[in-house]
């Protein structure tokens, strides 16, 4: 089978990886691509944003399955085009990503279909939003409906947080249409984790339960970023809130959309808040999350194309999947400055290093130029490793990253803290 892999980042680079383990596929493009991942994927210049071009090629070069990474292209259909040409792609709908392109459609979904999440409402002009941030409580959160790159979204301390963001996204129209609505909405105190699904309609994978580290700082301080490292299992997480997470939240937005007639298929990501009532959804994702997909994939046995295939295929339920009960934790090594400014090019050291059978390093900006690595984004690799225990797998990650060198180069030292102080409460 011939696969064709869509974007260009870490988590990619692991999709394209586990595709590889796969007794069914034979070869593997990505577009673009990245040289990090060249050595297992042929790339293709081609970006994730040039939908004809990719269903040009999907049936020129006969590809039997097409997964796409990021959202953009799915928000903008790319499911519904390579359908009409009869091209077999895994995802969702552009009607059922709406649950990701639309902060106020999965409002809306939730609430008729009894899915906890915030308090909230909706504004599409700044006058109501500012005259209700003068009479609500703090911290509020303040939201772009649309797309905006992980920079839509305002935790407000103060008033004149709130304000600012409220102008920023409809004044000054900071993320252009995307921002066009706003959402108002309560903020919600506990922990956060990602809970994925792989769906074809009617079955229900869970996947295992990952946590992103959002903050550039340890401890979770400084500015958000597209997420610096996560981990999984979460022992935190008993079996009962497991079980609320599955029945309450994934499968009930899996029958909530076919109720509403706009079946989902595909890769549902909740980000979640654990709150004392419970898990309440913090937003929705139409596919895997970057870098949730590098521990998850890290833990997943079974054949990923198998997975898609059937999917895709409506026959999720003859395949099955288990997990390696060991930890696994991804710690993402990015350039200096990120997630604001920060320079590239610098030569990486040290990746052809022995990391050992229980390490892998994937690329999320890096450039091969004769031969050399260099930096080339804002998150550079991500570094995965898989131990007895969270400590043994920490200590892995750690232990490899010390072989890798390059100016400037940034990185979490804590990812895993909650589950280890959580841990530590128990003793
Ligand atoms: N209601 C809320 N209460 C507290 N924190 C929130 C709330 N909504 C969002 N956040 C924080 O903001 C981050 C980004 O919000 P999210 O809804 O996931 O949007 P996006 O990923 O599109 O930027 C979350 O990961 C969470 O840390
Ligand atoms: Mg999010």
């Amino acid at each position: 089978m011939k696969v064709l892999v869509i974007g260009s980042g870490a988590r990619e680079h692991a999709m394209v990886w586990k595709l590889r383990q796969s007794r069914h596929v034979t070869q593997i493009y990505a577009a673009p691509g990245s040289d990090g991942m060249a050595s297992l994927a042929e790339c293709v210049p081609l970006k994730p944003t040039q939908l004809r071009e990719l269903a040009d090629f999907a049936r020129e070069r006969k590809i039997d399955l097409t997964v796409v990474g990021p959202e953009d292209p799915l928000v903008d259909g790319i499911v519904d085009l390579f359908q009409r040409r009869g091209l077999r792609i895994y995802g969702p709908t552009q009607k059922a990503a709406r649950l990701e392109g639309s902060k106020a459609f999965a409002k809306e979904i939730m609430s008729r279909n009894g899915i906890q999440t915030g308090g909230h409402k909706v504004y599409e002009s700044a006058q109501p939003a500012l005259e209700y941030l003068g009479n609500c409580d703090y911290p509020i959160v303040i939201k772009a409906d649309g797309l905006a790159a992980g920079k839509g979204v305002t935790v407000a301390k103060t008033q004149e947080q709130a304000e600012a963001a409220v102008r920023e996204a409809m004044v000054a129209k900071r993320f252009g249409a995307a921002g066009r609505k706003l959402l108002i909405e309560d903020f919600l105190q506990g922990e956060e984790v990602s809970a994925h699904a792989i769906t074809d309609g009617h079955t229900i994978l869970p996947l295992c339960l990952a946590q992103d580290h959002k903050a550039v700082g340890d401890g979770d301080t400084g500015e958000n970023t597209g997420g610096m490292g996560t981990y999984s299992p979460l022992p935190q997480v008993s079996d009962e809130h497991l079980a609320a997470i599955e029945r309450d939240v994934l499968v009930q937005t899996v029958h909530a959309m076919n109720r509403e007639d706009v079946p989902f298929k595909g890769t549902l990501f909740a980000g979640l808040m654990m709150t004392r009532q419970g898990p309440k959804v913090l937003e929705y994702n139409v596919r895997f999350g970057d870098p949730e997909t590098q521990s998850i994939l890290m833990r997943m046995k079974g054949d990923f194309y198998e997975v898609l295939s059937a999917t895709v295929d409506g026959k999720l339920d003859t395949v099955e999947v288990d997990w390696d009960p060991r930890a696994v934790v991804t710690v993402v090594l990015a350039s200096g400055g990120y997630p604001r400014e920060f320079e590239k090019g610098y030569k990486i050291r040290g990746l052809d290093s022995d990391f050992g059978p229980d390490v892998q390093v994937f690329h999320a900006g890096t450039k091969r130029v004769d031969g050399q690595w260099y930096t080339n984004g804002g998150r550079v690799l991500s570094v995965v490793a898989a131990g007895a225990d969270l400590p043994d797998a920490r200590r892995k990650a750690y232990d490899a990253i010390a072989k890798i060198q390059y100016d400037r180069m940034v990185f979490r030292k804590d990812i895993g803290w909650r589950a280890l102080k959580a841990q530590e409460g128990r003793k």
